[in-house]
């Protein structure tokens, strides 16, 4: 059941897709009041209560104890205390021994929430603007209650098939030559490769549908060379458009009155990487209709994938504000005074990304001019939705990959995304697993980390366990900044080792693009925490550091330096596939409890519950190459099982589940189970 409360006078957020009437207060479960415009819920909590939500947003899978805020930020050097990341996904579900719901806000501005952090028993969420549509959901489980928000806010984006494949991406490749060379390492060492991002380095001056033609001569010809080693290009595109005349998309948006504006009329202007650039009012309809154009010709020369970045949106600096840093220190020098020195910094330091700066321009939407802020956490999705919407009028019957930096709850119908600047850090391999779950249940199921970490210099044990991680996740990238050290596998001594782990996600590709599909076309979730099928077990309720995946696995990587293994929680008897290569694997059936795993830097496991199973294939070098008719199937069973393989052409956008599933039937006596273990059947199936 989903019920809705109007507040004040919501915009629309293209959140949600299906209309409900309008309840009467009081709103269940919540103690309501206002102060002001703010619209304030509180709720008691039990000791044992639990709360899941809020999609991109650091801390545990249980969001409990600590404060978030729903504010999209570009924040390069994020950590635990970080409370707000790029995103805002405002679903918050309550679970505990007398409470199952969600609620979700509606509402593109700021809002706080403070999850028993200032009361450890108290829950307050703060909706500042006020102006907001609430949603109370109901259901009779965890993964009922997370499908009943997919029916709200609409099915989850389908990526083509190749995007499952491993991509490599870093800032800093400076010419066609240069990543001509990265993917031909990759070939050469048998590192599989399914696509390369293009930083903004491919840009001419960094302005956005421009490339060098010294670096990047013929794009077009760059793109289908690639194809051709089954490698896909995927460009970088920013928010900011470079405010220069004769530059066609500034002169176009300029005539077209397309860019957000300030009071006076003028247009909002701010420094990004081209340097000043203007910034594109994506909540209006004939905005979107002029952006998403602008992607043809790259799409034209071939190009199927993006990426889009810098959508908060992120601000350097204004003109004006760094005029006034200036004068600031031009004073301090004249007067000589050296305490206005701490002001001085300030004022620099609060250049970036300033809230004052996104509360001075204006948007349109519903008719009406907006003030930027209240609307806010919608402008990297409504930009997603404009290159959505461009992909689509290209060409209705294909996917195109698409990953954005900053979003808002319907952005995940038409795009994945990744979780912005992390740092080469153990803490960020665990934040990675710790969001998954998270941003299933808010609906983003195609989503990862940059692999290794983007930001400082990463060692090699930390992107040996990154990349094992990395195996399970939809966006496999591999993924630096500018000025560290590099990154891809085969600058590191045990290359070979990663290439396996690497390689191992391709025999597992077919399976684990399966068990996305069909997670995605049912609105269930690809990553789960393990509450959810567990609800009554209290150790499954509280792991934190455990994922499931698909109708019948879970995953438990290392996330520790210099650890040699891990403990392990099963709630219920599983099959342990140790893998060090698709060749080279233990199988280990485990009853149910705790166990210590070794697991050396090469290792990591994948569990499968009894009467599932994990197919296998033989693996290749790119996604297109792979043999999926050819598997190893391995389950833990007494009798016999079916798994139900789905398989599609990977592009057609709206695949029927029913029409592509195929059924493998394995039995634990018949006809080749080829294992030594009790139990565990290994079994070759050619479909
Ligand atoms: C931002 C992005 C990062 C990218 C960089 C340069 O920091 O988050 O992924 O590499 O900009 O474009």
């Amino acid at each position: 059941m989903i019920r809705k409360y109007t507040f004040g006078t919501p915009v629309s957020t293209d959140a949600v897709v299906v209309s409900l009437p309008e309840e009467s207060l009081p709103v269940p479960f919540f103690d309501l009041s206002r102060d002001g415009k703010q619209v304030i819920l509180t709720r008691k909590l039990q000791p044992e209560d639990r709360l899941f939500g809020l999609g991109e947003s650091v801390r545990g899978i249980n969001k409990r104890g600590s404060v978030y805020r729903s504010w999209n930020s570009d924040v390069f050097n994020h950590t635990e205390s970080t409370e707000s990341l790029y995103a805002s996904h405002n679903l918050l579900i309550f679970f505990g021994p007398e409470c199952l719901f969600g609620v979700y806000l509606d509402d593109p501005g700021r809002i706080t929430w403070d999850l028993g952090y200032t009361r450890s028993d108290t829950a307050v969420i703060t909706s500042e603007n006020g102006d907001l549509d609430l949603y109370v959901l109901e259901a009779e489980s965890l993964t009922e209650l997370a499908r009943a928000f997919r029916r709200l806010t609409g099915p989850s984006y389908l990526p083509p098939r190749w995007a499952f494949g491993y991509i490599q991406s870093r800032w800093g490749y400076a010419s066609e030559e240069e990543c001509r060379g990265v993917v031909a390492e990759h070939r050469k060492r048998g590192i599989p490769l399914d696509g390369i991002c293009l930083d903004i380095d491919y840009m001419e001056d960094y302005k956005n549908f421009t490339w060098r033609k010294d670096a990047f001569p013929d794009l077009k010809r760059f793109s289908e060379d690639m194809k051709q080693e089954h490698v896909r290009l995927i460009p970088i595109i920013d928010a900011g458009i470079a405010r220069e005349e004769g530059y066609a998309p500034y002169d176009t948006g300029k005539a077209g009155g397309f860019f957000c504006r300030k009071e006076d009329g003028s247009d909002f202007i701010a420094a990004v990487w081209p340097g000043f650039c203007c910034f594109p009012d994506f909540l209006r309809e004939d905005v979107r209709r002029w952006f998403g154009g602008l992607y043809r010709p790259l799409l034209e020369a071939g190009v199927e994938g993006f990426w889009n970045d810098m959508n908060e949106p992120a601000l350097f600096y204004t003109p004006e504000r760094l005029d006034a840093a200036f004068r600031r220190a031009q004073e301090t020098v004249d007067g000589h005074d050296f305490e206005a020195l701490w002001f001085l910094k300030d004022a620099f330091n609060s250049l970036p990304n300033n809230e004052e700066d996104y509360r001075s321009f204006y948007q349109e939407t519903d008719g009406r001019t907006v003030r930027h802020d209240l609307v806010h956490n919608l402008y990297g999705a409504s930009m997603t939705r404009a290159t959505a919407e461009g992909f689509r009028r290209f060409d209705p019957d294909k996917r195109f990959l698409l990953f954005a930096r900053s979003s808002f709850t319907g952005a995940h119908r038409n795009g994945g995304i990744w979780m912005g600047d992390n740092f080469s850090w153990w803490s960020h391999l665990k934040l990675a697993l710790q969001m998954l779950p998270n941003l299933n249940l808010c609906g983003f199921l195609y989503s990862g980390c940059d692999l290794g970490g983007f930001g400082c210099n990463v060692t090699e044990d930390l992107l040996a366990r990154f990349l094992q991680l990395g195996v399970f996740m939809p966006l496999m990238r591999n993924h630096s900044a500018l000025h560290t050290r590099d990154q891809e596998i085969y600058r590191f001594s045990t290359w070979e080792q990663m290439r396996d782990t690497v390689r191992v996600r391709y025999a597992l590709l077919p399976f684990l693009y399966s068990e996305f599909m069909k997670a995605a076309l049912t609105d269930g979730m690809y990553f789960r925490p393990l509450a959810f099928d567990y609800p009554e077990d209290s150790r499954a309720v509280a792991t934190e550091d455990q994922l499931l995946l698909g109708e019948g696995c879970m995953i438990a990587p290392v996330l520790e330096q210099n650890a040699v293994g891990r403990h392990v929680y099963l709630p219920e008897d599983m099959l342990m596939i140790r893998f060090r290569s698709p060749e080279d694997y233990d199988t280990v059936p485990l009853d149910r409890g705790d166990h210590w795993i070794s697991l050396s830097l090469q290792e990591f496991p994948l569990f499968v519950r009894k009467d599932h199973a994990v197919l296998l294939c033989p693996g290749g070098e790119s996604s297109e190459t792979l043999d999926d008719r050819t598997f190893t199937v391995l389950s833990r069973t007494d009798g016999e099982i079916c798994y139900r393989l789905y398989r599609d052409d990977g592009t057609d956008p709206r695949p029927s589940l029913q029409d592509h599933l195929t059924a493998v039937t394995v039995s634990a006596s018949a006809p080749c189970p080829s294992s030594s273990v009790p139990g565990v059947a290994i079994s070759a199936v050619v479909l």
